[in-house]
Parts: C-alpha cells; sequence; structure tokens
C-alpha cells in the first residue's frame, strides 16, 4: 500500500496516517507535558532558583517553545521537507530530556535548548502533515484535526498524574528519563509507519501544480487574513494561560477545598477529551444539514466560551470568591467551558492555517499560529499582573472585556476570512477535478 494516504474522494473515512500522527502526537505531549508538570518545582527543590527566577526561565522557555516553530516551519517548507523535520526535532527533544535529567545547571540550559530547538522542528510540522493528509478530502479535515487535538490532550492528562509518580519514588532524573522514553515511543510510531503517510510528509515543489496555483497577489490576501487570525489567537490564548497562573491562586486561595491547586489543571484536557467526540458529531450532523458553522463562526463560537467561563469567575467572585472561599465547582465548571472553547477554537485555527496558507509557506505559516500562542501566553503573564490590583470578579470582567472586543473584531474579519476561504475552495475543487 504505497500511497494509503490517498483516500478515495469524499469518502467519510479517516486517511490512515491521521492515527500514526495521533500517536506520534499523543506520545510527544506525553513527554512535553511531563517535563512541564516538574520542570518549576525542579528548578525551585533542585536546582534551588528563587520563584522569580523559576518564572523568569519558565516563561522565556514557553516563548522559545512556540517561537521556533517559525523558524521549524520554515526549514521544513524549504530545505528538510516534513518528514525529516519531526524525525530531527524528535530526536533533539528526547536527547534533551535525557540531558535536563543530569542533575546540573549546565546540562539544564543546554537541555532545554535541546527541547525548544526540537519541538520547534516537530510540533508544528506534525499538524502540517495532518492537514496535508487531507488535500483530497477536504470536507473531513476539520473533523480530522478534531481527532488529532483528542491525541494531545490524552498524552497532557495523562502525563502530570504518571511523572508525578516518577519522581516520587525514583527521583528527578529518572522522571526526566521517563519523558525521554515517551519521546522515543512516539519516534518509533512515527518512522514505523511513515508508510501510511504517502506524500503528505513531503515538501511542496516549487514548480508542483499546487504551488503554482497560487499567484503572488492571491498569496499575500491569504497571508493578511491568516495574519487576522492569528490576532484572535493570541487574545484567546491570553484568556486560556491563566489556568496555570490566576486560576491556579484562585484555586488556592479563594476556593473551600484541600485539593492541590495545580492539580485542577487536569481538568481542562479531561474536558476536551470527554467532549471532543460530542463536537466532532456535532459538527458532522450539521454538515448533513448544510448548516455546519464557518471556520471563523467556529472560533468566535471558542471566544465566547471562553468568555462564558470568566464571566461565571466574574460571578463566582462577585458572590464571595473576591474576600473569601466559595465552591470550587465554579472553577471545575470554568475549566469544562474553556475546553469547549478550546475544541470550538483549536483545532479549528489548525486545520484554517493548513488549509488557507499559500502551499509553499504552509510550514512557515503554521509557525505562525504557533507565535500566536507565544504573545497570548506572554502577555496571559503580564495581565495576570493585576491580579493582586485590583477584586478578582473585576480581573475576570477585565479579561471578558477583552475578549469581547476581540468577538467584535473577529465578526467584522469574518465576511472576509470566508472570501479568503471561499476562493481556496474554490481552487481545492479545481485541482481534484484536474488530476
Ligand atoms: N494543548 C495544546 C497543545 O499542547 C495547546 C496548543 C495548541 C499548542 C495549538 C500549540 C498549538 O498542543
Amino acid at each position: 500500500m504505497p500511497t494509503a494516504s490517498r483516500a478515495p474522494a469524499a469518502s467519510r473515512r479517516h486517511p490512515p496516517g491521521l492515527y500514526v500522527l495521533f500517536f506520534t502526537e499523543l506520545w510527544e505531549r506525553y513527554s512535553f507535558y511531563s517535563m512541564m508538570a516538574i520542570l518549576a518545582l525542579y528548578m525551585n527543590e533542585k536546582l534551588h532558583f528563587s520563584v522569580a527566577h523559576v518564572g523568569q526561565v519558565y516563561g522565556s522557555y514557553i516563548a522559545g517553545v512556540y517561537f521556533l516553530p517559525l523558524v521549524g516551519g520554515f526549514l521544513a517548507d524549504r530545505v528538510l521537507g516534513f518528514y525529516r523535520a519531526v524525525v530531527i526535532g524528535g530526536a533533539l527533544m528526547m536527547l534533551g530530556h535525557l540531558v535536563l535529567g543530569v542533575e546540573s545547571l549546565p546540562f539544564f540550559y543546554a537541555g532545554l535548548t535541546l527541547l525548544a530547538c526540537g519541538s520547534g522542528l516537530l510540533k508544528p510540522n506534525v499538524s502540517t502533515i495532518v492537514g496535508n493528509l487531507y488535500r483530497d478530502n477536504p470536507g473531513l479535515r476539520d473533523a480530522g484535526f478534531n481527532i488529532f487535538y483528542m491525541g494531545i490532550n490524552i498524552g497532557a492528562f495523562i502525563s502530570p498524574l504518571t511523572v508525578s509518580w516518577f519522581r516520587i519514588h525514583y527521583g528527578w532524573s529518572v522522571a526526566f528519563a521517563s519523558a525521554a522514553g515517551a519521546m522515543l515511543i512516539s519516534l518509533a510510531v512515527f518512522i514505523g509507519f511513515r508508510r501510511y503517510l504517502g506524500d503528505a510528509a513531503g515538501k511542496v515543489a516549487e514548480t508542483s501544480r499546487e504551488a503554482r496555483a497560487v499567484s503572488p497577489a492571491e498569496a499575500r490576501a491569504r497571508v493578511i487574513t491568516l495574519l487576522m487570525v492569528f490576532v484572535i489567537s493570541a487574545v484567546f490564548w491570553l484568556a486560556f494561560y491563566q489556568n496555570g497562573f490566576t486560576l491556579t491562586f484562585w484555586a488556592r486561595d479563594n476556593t473551600l477545598t484541600s485539593i492541590a491547586p495545580e492539580k485542577f489543571q487536569a481538568i481542562e484536557p479531561l474536558g476536551v477529551i470527554l467532549l471532543s467526540p460530542l463536537f466532532v458529531w456535532a459538527w458532522m450532523w450539521l454538515q448533513r444539514r448544510n448548516a455546519e458553522p464557518s471556520t471563523p463562526v467556529k472560533m468566535l463560537i471558542g471566544v465566547l466560551f471562553v468568555a462564558g467561563a470568566f464571566g461565571m469567575m466574574a460571578w463566582a467572585g462577585l458572590i464571595g470568591g473576591d474576600t473569601g472561599r466559595v465552591s470550587v465547582q465554579w472553577l471545575v465548571w470554568a475549566y469544562i467551558v474553556i475546553a469547549m472553547g478550546e475544541i470550538a477554537l483549536s483545532p479549528m485555527g489548525l486545520s484554517l492555517v493548513n488549509r488557507v496558507a499559500p502551499p509553499r509557506s504552509r510550514g512557515l505559516l503554521m509557525g505562525g499560529w504557533f507565535v500566536s500562542l507565544s504573545i497570548g501566553g506572554y502577555l496571559s503573564g503580564s495581565i495576570g499582573a493585576y491580579w493582586t490590583r485590583m477584586p478578582h470578579s473585576r480581573f475576570f470582567l477585565l479579561v471578558v472585556g477583552i475578549l469581547a472586543v476581540t468577538g467584535v473584531l473577529l465578526v467584522l474579519m469574518t465576511p472576509s476570512i470566508k472570501r479568503t476561504i471561499a476562493r481556496v475552495d474554490a481552487e481545492e475543487r479545481a485541482a481534484l477535478a484536474e488530476s
């Protein structure tokens, strides 16, 4: 089966390559979130960094992790091709985890650098290959990204629980090594089942039909559309990344519970896992009735869910959380609603970038989507600084306000985004008819 990724046009079946990428990314995210779960503790308890120093390193690391995909995407587009970029990236990450486990400072920084470079090469390009699998069957692409996204969250949900077990029983080095082990599984899956990816993992040649079909003016219009989408995305993640920050302080200081505050962070990925099938089903159900919301509308739904979640938190503040403690239910439900927002927006975003980007810049623009996360994450920290400067309810309302403004912007941009997508669709249909 040499080109198994070529499903017959309009098939309802997902290409088998999707499941290869699902497990590749599940184990990669497992390794990434294992390490993220214990990174701050390691710096604080083992390397004896002050909390401020921890914050600095932690913030710069995340910014680096989500900025480097820009470089990784570009390298895959123009030099390496997607397959080699993922393999090299995965190997660097595996090495990074091992180096990190050597309990000394120079190794620590070398490990972080390897990890950021590795994930810069791997993460955006795995996503790009997912989209490429659907060149022949674009109608199923959003659903495919939803399934892929579940793999991400299964890894994100399990890893904090298991890595904690490794750390408590065997120490830091073994815990970091367990992340390296996960990366080895990820690579083995990707390399071992490469044949199911077909040509989706190759480079888009300059002279290919696909690349020639896009005029420079059209390419510019598409890039501008994506830049608008990136602005929306950055604001979404600004709100989202309150999870590890102000929402965790809220869990510690303003809820009636003895559960460790960071454990609440497992709720959101679990919500994504449990609710994704529901969304996939709902979108398909609507699609069959020709009523599936367009991609910008799905993004708007995502922004509104998150605004709703922060609205709930503002309410929780007003009824007592501002000055004392309230039921954990508020936070639990807010996380569940945030999960719904993430399901509506984030896989859509990946899918949209893949579809709309001019073919020769797919990797680069996928990197741009990640930069929007890096900016959002950075801004979440800056905004979070207001947590102690105003009542919590007002802080949450501030976040709602920022999301509301973004929602309005998105509504204004929707016609232009839809026009771009319509042109891309027409081009895709023409290409299919010709082949
Ligand atoms: N939870 C997602 C992940 O780790 C967040 C994310 C979305 C990151 C899109 C990058 C791009 O994959």
